[in-house]
């Protein structure tokens, strides 16, 4: 059942963006410019004798291919979560495209129990945790997922995002993501809660690291563009904005990634690298 390649639950309703095809584009954007750092850091953290994968929020999968290449040397293999089935059908089709066989992906929203008989020796996430409300049940199946002593690896954003030279709208842009965010708990902000979550968990905390990259292309910067489009209608639903508001912020930062005059700040990820304690024996 659940350790099939999919399987049927509702999709939550916190999760703010489009799926599937709809957002391959944005995706795409995301994983080029965030990828380098995230291997970077794993690379650099992980054992060279880890062979199971666990990646939870997996999208469109890209951080989960370049598991299943790493570890495909040692007969290692990956299990990719999402909780979306367009997320996944985009994923498995990459799958059979490419005729990767160390990749098993399965639908299931973490923040609720998850029992799949295996234990993993790392478990990854990125960009996923912004977007759960619930953040008991999930890091419950973290840990009861990951094998004792085994590494757990989370990356989440900060949302301060800014342009030089400075334009009005890409900060005010980025202060309604952010109401909005509080408006429908979504943690946009997330490397504070984050720190502050892990400090009670039964975990070493092995390495924390900040990175950002510069958005200087128009395909780089288009990503604060398509991310606002995919919030103009909730801004105007909870009243953050007027309609002209919305529409001149859309088209400034448009403008803005046109513009090679223009130098914007990706958003600062917060690296931290866990290690599951194993339990105390009396
Ligand atoms: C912003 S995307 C990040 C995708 C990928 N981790 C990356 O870094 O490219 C967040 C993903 O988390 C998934 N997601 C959100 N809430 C989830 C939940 N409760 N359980 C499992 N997946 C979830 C979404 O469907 C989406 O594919």
């Amino acid at each position: 059942m659940q350790n099939q390649d999919s399987y049927s639950k509702d999709e939550s309703e916190a999760y703010i963006h489009d799926v599937g095809y709809a957002d391959r584009e944005r995706l795409e954007i995301l994983t080029e410019l965030y990828d380098p750092a995230s291997r970077d850091f794993i690379t650099s953290q992980l054992p060279d004798n880890a062979r199971s994968v666990l990646e939870i929020g997996c999208g469109h999968g890209q951080m989960a291919f370049w598991f299943a290449d790493q570890v495909r040397s040692r007969s290692g293999a990956v299990v990719a979560i999402d909780e979306s089935q367009a997320q996944i059908d985009v994923c498995l089709q990459r799958r059979d495209e490419r005729g990767i066989d160390n990749i098993r992906f399965i639908r299931h929203d973490m923040t609720s129990t998850l029992d799949i008989g295996e234990a993993f020796d790392v478990v990854y996430c990125r960009f996923v945790l912004a977007h759960i409300t619930n953040w008991t049940t999930f890091f419950e199946n973290v840990l009861s997922l990951c094998k004792d002593n085994g590494s757990i690896v989370i990356e989440e954003p900060t949302t301060r995002r800014f342009s030089i030279p400075h334009h009005p709208s890409v900060p005010r842009s980025v202060e309604l993501l952010e109401r909005l965010g509080e408006r429908i708990n979504v943690k946009f902000n997330c490397a504070e809660p984050l720190w502050t979550y892990v400090q009670n968990m039964d975990v070493a905390i092995e390495a924390a690291q900040f990175t950002q990259p510069a958005l200087r292309t128009p395909r780089q910067k288009s990503l604060i563009w398509r991310s606002f489009v995919q919030i103009r209608d909730r801004l105007r639903e909870f009243g953050l904005a007027t309609s002209p508001e919305i529409e001149a912020l859309y088209r400034d930062l448009r403008n803005v990634a046109e513009d090679d005059g223009y130098l914007l700040e990706g958003v600062r990820i917060l690296h931290l690298h866990l290690r599951k304690r194993p339990p105390v024996r009396n």
